[in-house]
């Protein structure tokens, strides 16, 4: 192995709050320091490649720019998603102040697991159900794992529809997949493509179609959400799309075909990202929401004015404090009227006014008002039985709440605690929520959550997008949005598991 060390850095000029990129044989290596020791691993993030020493090294952890995926500077092991999986690791010598790596990989630890007869059931093929598997896996876990859910293959990655598919940059049958290649065979994961008709939690037993049945010893329900359909008239006529599933997509994206203008019902996140494609597109793009400002109720007045501008900008239309009161045409929309009597021009439409959580199968379960299924930080609602994602109505960290959030991270979050738990462990939840949203090629990310804040401070330009922006709450920072801060946010990400008052984010952040 000697043979192949070669030359990397000085130990000197490594820093130690954020890794190195270097290359040795045309393999990328990211090198980290801690005090005198030096650690190689790969320096592209195993989620979506992102550049690894772009983001942080804090509290021993490796924080991606991008989504925030974390990694263990020891070993290089995941520790929070959504990467579902840790670096490649490099060996590393350090003779008279040099730095010498080898860009052979070292082989992975190789562990003989334990016989198990255990079957754990994962409901839901999505975001938390993916990380739910390897995390179950990578617990040393070698029973039996069934992951049931009727979309058809493995499971994809969902954010890519508002963004890229809708905006013609990506087909839908291209959306990356979530788990790594040649997982699912050799991790022996059985997949289900069916919906589970009932589950009843006192017997252990999953009801699934024509009359085939499963038992589990632990299961993990992470069904996400059913978009809501709008109730007025019309709401069913072609073209009027709701947005959830790769095949909403695709027959949302044929039905841009000789399209020129589009409405935008509700102006969520996915509304807004599905404006900002269409825009690209070419087409006239009109958004009708209720509100005085776009996102306004989420972020406060100034925020959203900052988002609405943006859209406005490239030329999409708001009809604010308005509602639909019709969708109009034959069998296909051709207009949408609105509560003030306006008519508006519109061959496609996408209703973006939320979703419902998908546990109407649920049975010996107390559900929540909003349908979401309540859990502890453990992520468990009754015995042997697990929620994780959009379902999860859990306690949120660092605060006196329980809600669900509907957010991709905090979906794979939930599902590694879940997982370990189902396995034997003795695992909490106490992430720090984290969303990201991409308008206009600009990526916005939100950190921590506010459901009310008092005040909002802004230290850097919302008019050109580069800015972080707090969030305050009763003296501490609940929550911080910001657009082309990826450093600064990924040390946030690290510091926000404890409360901070708007100086130590500061501090924390690289700013104050
Ligand atoms: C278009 C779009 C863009 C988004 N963009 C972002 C983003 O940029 N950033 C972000 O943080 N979040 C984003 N989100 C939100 C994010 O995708 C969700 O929070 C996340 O997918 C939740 O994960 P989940 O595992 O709970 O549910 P999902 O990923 O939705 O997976 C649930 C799965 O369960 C299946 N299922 C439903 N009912 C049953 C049943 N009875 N039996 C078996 N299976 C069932 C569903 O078919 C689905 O495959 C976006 C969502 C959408 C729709
Ligand atoms: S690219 Fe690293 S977490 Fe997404």
């Amino acid at each position: 192995m000697a043979g192949s060390m070669q030359h990397a850095a000085k130990l000197d000029d490594i820093p130690e709050d954020r890794g190195i990129r270097v290359t040795l044989s045309e393999t990328p290596i990211l090198l980290v320091r801690q005090g005198g020791d030096v650690h190689a691993f790969s320096a592209d993030c195993p989620h979506a490649g992102a550049p690894l020493e772009k983001g942080a090294v804090c509290n021993g952890r490796i924080v991606c720019p991008w989504h925030k995926g974390t990694f263990a500077v020891a070993d290089g092991g995941l520790i929070e998603p959504p990467a579902l999986i840790g670096l490649k690791r490099y060996p590393v010598a350090i003779e008279n102040g040099d730095v010498l790596v080898s860009p052979e990989a070292k082989e992975p630890p190789t562990r003989v697991p334990a016989a198990d007869t255990r079957t754990m059931a994962i409901i839901g093929a999505g975001a938390a159900g993916a990380a739910a598997c390897t995390a179950l896996r990578e617990s040393g876990f070698d029973g039996r794992i069934v992951l049931i859910g009727p979309e058809h293959g493995e499971p994809y990655d969902r954010t890519a529809l508002s963004k890229f598919v809708t905006a013609g940059d990506m087909p839908p049958d291209e959306v990356p997949p979530l788990l790594p290649e040649g997982f699912a065979t050799k991790q022996r994961i059985e997949r289900v493509e069916a919906q589970a008709v009932k589950l009843d939690a006192a017997d252990k037993r999953i009801d699934l179609p024509s009359e085939l049945s499963l038992h589990y010893d632990a299961a993990l329900i992470c069904t996400g959400g059913i978009p809501k359909p709008m109730d007025v008239p019309g709401a069913n006529l072609r073209r009027v799309h709701l947005l959830r599933s790769r095949d909403d997509a695709a027959m949302l994206v044929a039905s841009f075909d000789g399209a020129k203008n589009a409405v935008i019902a509700g102006a969520s996140f996915i509304g807004l990202e599905v404006a900002s494609s269409l825009r690209k597109r070419g087409l006239s793009v009109t958004v009708i929401a209720p509100g005085k400002i776009a996102l306004a109720s989420q972020f406060g007045d100034e925020l959203g004015r900052m988002f609405q501008t943006l859209h406005e900008k490239n030329g999409v239309v708001f009809r604010m404090e308005s509602k639909v009161k019709a969708f109009i045409g034959d069998d296909t929309v051709n207009e949408v009227e609105l509560d003030s009597g306006e008519k508006i021009a519109a061959d496609v439409v996408i209703v973006g006014t939320g979703i419902k959580p998908a546990t109407d199968f649920l049975q010996g379960v107390t559900l929540a008002d909003d349908g979401g299924i309540p859990v502890d930080t453990a992520m468990r609602a009754a015995h042997g039985l697990y929620a994780a994602g959009d379902v999860a109505q859990f306690p949120l960290p660092r605060a006196d709440q329980h809600l669900r959030i509907e957010h991709w991270r905090v979906a794979q979050q939930h599902a590694r605690v879940a997982a370990l738990n189902m396995a034997g462990g003795d695992e909490h939840y106490t992430g720090v929520p984290y969303f990201w949203t991409y308008h206009f090629g600009k990526r916005f990310e939100y950190l921590g959550h506010a459901s009310e804040h008092d005040d909002v401070v802004i230290d850097g330009d919302l008019g050109s997008q580069v800015f972080i922006a707090y969030m305050m709450k009763d003296g501490n920072v609940a929550a911080v949005v910001a657009c082309e801060r990826e450093a600064s946010t990924a040390r946030l990400a690290e510091a926000m598991r404890s409360t901070l008052t708007l100086e130590e984010a500061r501090r924390a952040a690289g700013e104050g």
